[in-house]
């Protein structure tokens, strides 16, 4: 695989490589600080390594204590491959965090065959330098492979400047990896939220994911971008939360609320408004929006506030689509589900009354999608 490396390919003054050297330093930079996509990143610093000590691959490794393995999380030519934590090269340098210059690996018995014979890949030439966490803690390695110069060895000095790789490779790696535990910990929390509101009012079943699922086709489709789409969806689960805060004697009833009954019943918009609204988290934000407004009218008439039109969040207005899809076809304590015609021609109805006409649209020119997912989430044989 030929490799266009810029650097220390001719004979040109120390100082200009110098330049060269900062410059590739300096843009790859750029690029690393603002990646947060843990695979683009390493491959990212893979690339960056690449270039600096013109090797034909570089790949970044990962170890994780609990499991006692390694495993490649990217970089050149590598699926994701796990050996044990104390196998290879990378496995020598983690454990005792020695950087490695390999002239002849398949020479040297700590190799580990397994990533070139998985690839067919042929190993000569190797660097390899453990890195470590903003704690000093070693959480895994770089390696680079198979110098591409005339004397295909790797010097001190390529050492030296991949070092500078490396470095960044633990501090970003680091922060992403921080990063994604805190958003996974939000979506668990709210998905065990979501569940909770849903156990109390015994809508068993799927009744969440699906809510979710409609409301981000929903989103899809009204044009919202996917990353916008997908904080929506994971948030969408909150959305009757409050209804933790009603009492069963309400919630559990089976025929109709009177109105002093309802009139409390209303409050769930508001209780959830208040228990997200404070949070500076984003997909905490999002859940306190659609739980404060996923009642609202498109006409006015909704609750709790009675806002009207484009004033009602957009999330707002689709969670009402989806969520009254959803309620409708259902069995609940107090009515049965309806048949599938008698739900269209009432969002066909209440189209720009109580939903939004673009999204009664939208709604019902894709109803084909919305019934996938409603099949696929049949209620009863999820748990
Ligand atoms: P839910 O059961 O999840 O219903 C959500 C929304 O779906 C309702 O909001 C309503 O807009 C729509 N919906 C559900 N079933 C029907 C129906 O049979 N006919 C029509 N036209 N729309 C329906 P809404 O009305 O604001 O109610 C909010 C929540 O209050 C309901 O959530 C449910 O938990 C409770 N609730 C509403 N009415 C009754 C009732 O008569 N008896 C009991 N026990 N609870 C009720
Ligand atoms: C829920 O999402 O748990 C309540 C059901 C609904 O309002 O459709
Ligand atoms: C839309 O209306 O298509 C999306 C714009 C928004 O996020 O409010
Ligand atoms: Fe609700
Ligand atoms: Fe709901």
């Amino acid at each position: 695989m030929p490799t266009t490396s810029k650097l220390f390919s001719t004979n040109e003054p120390l100082n200009t490589k110098s330049d060269r050297l900062l410059s590739v330093i300096f843009e790859y930079m750029t690029k690393i600080s603002v990646e947060t996509d843990m695979k683009k990143l390493v491959m990212n610093l893979a690339d960056l390594g690449r270039e600096l000590v013109s090797a034909d691959r570089c790949s970044v490794w990962l170890h994780e204590p609990n499991e006692k393995t390694l495993w490649t999380v990217g970089g050149h030519g590598v699926k994701t491959i796990t050996i044990p934590e104390d196998s290879g090269f990378v496995g020598h340098s983690i454990q005792t965090g020695e950087e490695l210059i390999i002239e002849d690996a398949y020479a040297d018995s700590r190799f580990n065959w397994t990533v070139d014979e998985e690839t067919g890949y042929q190993t000569t030439s190797v660097l390899c330098i453990p890195f470590r966490n903003a704690d000093g803690e070693i959480i895994g390695a770089y390696q680079a492979i198979n110098k591409l110069t005339e004397t295909k060895a790797f010097t001190n000095r390529d050492l030296d400047v991949l070092k500078i790789a490396s470095n960044f490779t633990g501090k970003s790696l680091e922060a992403i990896i921080l990063r994604n535990e805190l958003v996974e910990t939000q979506k668990e929390i709210i998905v065990t939220m979501g569940e909770i509101g849903e156990s109390r009012s015994q809508e068993t079943g799927f009744h969440v994911k699906r809510v979710a699922k409609y409301s981000y086709l929903l989103a899809c489709l009204a044009g919202i971008p996917d990353h916008e789409a997908l904080k929506f969806k994971y948030a969408s689960p909150m959305h009757d939360i409050g209804k933790v805060a009603i009492p069963d004697s309400i919630l559990l009833k089976p025929g109709k609320l009177t109105e002093e009954e309802f009139s409390l019943m209303k409050q769930h918009t508001t209780i959830g408004h208040n228990v997200f609204k404070n949070s500076k988290r984003e997909l905490l934000q999002i859940a306190a929006i659609i739980a404060n407004e996923h009642h609202e009218r498109y006409d006015g008439n909704g609750y709790p506030a009675g806002k009207k039109g484009e004033d009602i969040h957009l999330y707002g207005r689709i969670t009402a689509v989806a969520d009254v899809f959803d309620a409708l076809g259902s069995d609940r304590v107090y009515k049965k589900a309806w048949p599938l015609e008698k739900i269209t021609a009432y969002m066909k109805e209440e189209r720009g009354k109580q939903f939004d006409p673009g999204l009664v649209d939208l709604f019902l020119e894709n109803l084909d999608r919305f019934i996938e997912i409603r099949d696929e989430f049949v209620d009863g044989c999820d748990r």
